[in-house]
């Protein structure tokens, strides 16, 4: 079988650590390479963690630093969640390298890996959308050259996870997410409705990765303050945002898809709020007409995606 190109935009960040893992292990996946956005934490540490969880499980795909800040941005970056990613953005785990200044060359990177593999790339997004809206802007053709996008954010028709209306990732940057989701490219959010109920207890975690390889145990061990967090709130476990959306990489039969074309609020205390048109009403002509019609996951098989993270992340080193 072909193997996917995927190219992972990623703010690692505990649960980006696990998407990677699960990236890196598939057998039906070609890691292209690996872009970097702020969010779980400032730039230069999500570029730094990024690096380091490459080398520590020998992943030869390249790393390339993107955005510091969303678009539009005159104030200061949102507050980092380290009471959720920790001080380092991947829960206090120890990490001898230094975050230091890199050159943004992500959205070239992504324009590059698109062209020279014309029809081939997913990319897959799971941190704030800054540094696709600015391939986009670099190159508007690349929306009809790669095959799709698939974004972990979102939250439709149910509370957020950072405000009462949004998710983390969009309100990052709400105005790259409304780019990216009023493009031409077919894009699929997997947004908190389902990743609210993709939940692995600290219990589960222990007993999948206590005889699993090195990469896997080292994934338990920097998630329990991610566990802790999400325990607080009166959740069962952490919840596995970014690796759910890997996983409508390889089994999409396990998601459920909403056609509509997608909308982001951009400013005010809605900013964030990702709204998708639905059904078929005949309305005066808007922009919502001129938007492609997106795919948003609604909902999916939970304990189906689980055991697919399992089988491709927690089996034994051969
Ligand atoms: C998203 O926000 C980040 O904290 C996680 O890594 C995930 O991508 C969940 O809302
Ligand atoms: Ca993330």
């Amino acid at each position: 079988m072909t193997k996917q190109k995927i190219l992972f935009d990623t703010d690692p960040g505990v649960d980006d650590a696990l998407a990677l893992l699960y990236l890196h292990r598939h057998p039906n996946i070609d890691l292209l390479g690996i872009t970097t956005v702020f969010g779980n934490a400032p730039i230069s540490v999500t570029t730094r963690n990024a690096r380091f969880l490459a080398e520590a499980w020998g992943i030869k795909a390249p790393v390339h630093a993107g955005a510091a800040v969303p678009l539009n941005w005159s104030g200061a970056p949102h507050p980092y969640p380290v009471h959720v990613h920790g001080a380092n953005g991947l829960g206090n785990y120890p990490i001898a390298q230094e975050p230091r200044e890199e050159m943004d060359t992500a959205a070239r990177f992504i324009v590059d890996s698109i062209r020279q593999n014309p029809g081939q790339v997913r990319l897959l997004a799971v941190g704030g959308l800054t540094n696709l809206a600015r391939a986009l802007e670099t190159d508007p053709a690349i929306a009809d050259l790669v095959q799709d996008v698939v974004v972990m954010g979102g939250a439709f028709e149910i509370p957020g996870n950072v405000s009462p209306v949004a998710e983390a990732n969009i309100y990052a940057d709400p105005h790259a997410a409304d780019r990216v989701f009023a493009a031409s490219w077919k894009v699929t959010a997997v947004p908190l409705n389902l990743t609210g109920r993709t939940v692995i207890t600290r219990e589960a975690l222990a007993t999948i990765s206590a005889d699993a390889n090195p990469e896997m145990q080292m994934v338990a061990a920097l998630s329990q303050g991610y566990i802790d967090f999400y325990l607080q709130w009166g959740e069962a476990g952490m919840l596995v945002h970014d690796c759910s959306a890997a996983v409508f990489l390889t089994d999409p039969d396990l998601f459920t898809t909403r056609p509509g074309s997608v909308v982001v609020i951009k400013e005010g205390p809605a900013a964030g709020l990702t709204l998708q048109r639905l059904g078929a009403a005949r309305y005066s002509p808007s922009e919502w007409d001129r938007r492609r019609t997106q795919l948003v996951c609604v909902g999916g098989d939970a304990a189906g995606i689980l055991a697919r993270i399992y089988d491709v992340c927690a089996t034994p080193r051969n």
